[in-house]
């Protein structure tokens, strides 16, 4: 087959198809694993009472520039983003700031002063393309919007941790930093900069210009030099106000008591602005480079950052499903598989196709999958067909069989084959086959 180079999946983007592959552009997991992954993640988040919301994937640049930050990655360089008309357009790069704007929009706090929210979609960003990093890639997550209380907190972290332990995932490590409230920030950024300014010209390029703007992020540096100069670095939580401090005591405390484990990580500042209060990442040993699995903390401010007048305290998290892919393949996670037909049809002639056509739907109507020859072929093609479709009957009509009022079923899983006749074709084959629900 030939095919115009042109015609290809973008990179960084990838189909996922009905069976498993390695072809290049294609996910390795068949899209029903997909499936079962999506559906364990909403029995688990609906369990915590979340309920799903859906925003759409196009979104106007301004609410994801200010919502994220002029000056993060995402914004800076990985937005989808376009003009039409006199409207300025990106593909979502996230979820918070959409779900935050469908809440303001909606005035969601009038259906319940708490919203507990979740979602399941695809995200998209200009970023290079690795494992684990896609440019359209897929979320989950939750966001609790309406409470400050450090419980919100210590709910969404275990939501997060309960989809996890759903698929026994083991080792992973929750690192948890606090980063105060609206005042924290800009004096913790000015003696941090006042420590790393004697240091600059050790510094690398990338970060000596990060020093100036945004110096928060030099504190998620992999240099080994630049760490080691950032372990005697001003720390966040020496610059938190009393009641900071206390909300995130608090959040330690309910974490403890629900078993969590974390570790306390002063130097995670997380690669989006709207943060306040608490910050947190998931990370599994099985994901390499992209080591995180979810992220997520408290975003206080974010609300009128996008205009509204008063605050509307918020936090939630989110996660990759690819990543979660990875980790749950690097942990031999056997899905269940595949089920086959529960009858096909092998159908030689004109007339036995129209009747199979009718018994089909019927049967279909009943609640059985069922699947018929569409090609015309031979009989024996059909049976090799219905082998790979892994049916549990053959049902096998041609013109003589029409005649006789009676059709050959074949148990393609024990091999017997007996004469049934049409009245009772129904009944023998809805007694024993497994509905689909
Ligand atoms: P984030 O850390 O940017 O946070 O993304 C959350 C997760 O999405 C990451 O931990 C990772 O698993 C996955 N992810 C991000 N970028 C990619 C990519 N290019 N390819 C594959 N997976 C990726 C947020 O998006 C925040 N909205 C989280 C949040 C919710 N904070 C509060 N509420």
């Amino acid at each position: 087959m030939s095919l115009d180079p042109t015609f290809r999946n973008i990179r960084g983007t990838f189909d996922i198809l009905p069976q498993a592959t390695a072809s290049e552009g294609a996910h390795e997991a068949p899209s029903r694993a997909w499936q079962q992954v999506e559906q364990k993640i909403r029995a688990v988040l609906e369990r915590f009472n979340f309920r799903e919301i859906r925003t759409p994937i196009l979104e106007p640049t301004p609410l994801i520039a200010r919502g994220i930050g002029q000056l993060t990655d995402i914004v800076a360089k990985e937005m989808f983003a376009f003009r039409r008309g006199d409207t300025d357009y990106v593909l979502r790069p996230e979820l918070t700031a959409p779900v935050m704007r469908a809440y303001l929009q909606h005035r969601l706090e009038q259906q319940g002063s708490v919203q507990k929210l979740y979602y399941i979609g695809p995200c998209f960003r200009a970023e290079n393309p690795q494992k684990g990093r896609y440019r359209q890639f897929h979320q989950f997550g939750v966001e609790v919007i309406g409470t400050e209380t450090p419980e919100a907190d210590a709910e969404v972290i275990a939501a997060m941790m309960a989809v996890y332990e759903a698929f026994g995932l083991q080792n992973l490590r929750l690192r948890l930093n606090a980063l105060g409230d609206a005042s924290t920030r800009p004096r913790y950024k000015a003696a941090l900069q006042a420590y790393l300014q004697p240091y600059a010209n050790q510094l690398s390029a990338i970060s000596r210009k990060r020093l100036e703007s945004n110096p928060l992020r030099i504190l998620d540096t992999k240099d080994e030099r630049e760490r080691r100069l950032l372990e005697a670095a001003p720390r966040i939580i020496d610059f938190l106000s009393p009641t900071a401090r206390a909300h995130y005591e608090a959040v330690k405390a309910h974490l403890q008591e629900l078993g969590i484990a974390f570790v306390e990580d002063p130097f995670l500042v997380r690669g989006l602005d709207y943060y306040t209060h608490t910050t947190f990442e998931l990370e599994s040993p099985d994901l390499g480079a992209q080591s995180a699995l979810a992220g997520g903390g408290r975003y206080d401010l974010l609300a009128q950052e996008l205009g509204n007048e008063a605050p509307v305290p918020a936090i939630g998290f989110a996660a990759g499903i690819e990543r979660l892919f990875i980790a749950l393949e690097a942990q031999g996670y056997l899905f269940p598989e595949e089920p086959g037909v529960d009858v096909f049809f092998v159908v030689l002639g004109q007339n036995a196709m129209r009747w199979a056509l009718r018994q089909a739907q019927q049967l279909r109507r009943a609640g059985l999958r069922v699947d018929l020859d569409l090609k015309g072929r031979s009989m024996k093609a059909q049976m090799r067909e219905a082998n790979r479709q892994q049916a549990h009957y053959a049902v096998i009509v041609g013109e003589e069989e029409l005649l006789r009022g009676q059709v050959r079923v074949r148990d393609m899983r024990t091999g017997q084959q007996y004469d049934v006749a049409f009245d009772e074709l129904d009944d023998l084959l809805k007694g024993t086959t497994v509905r689909i629900a």
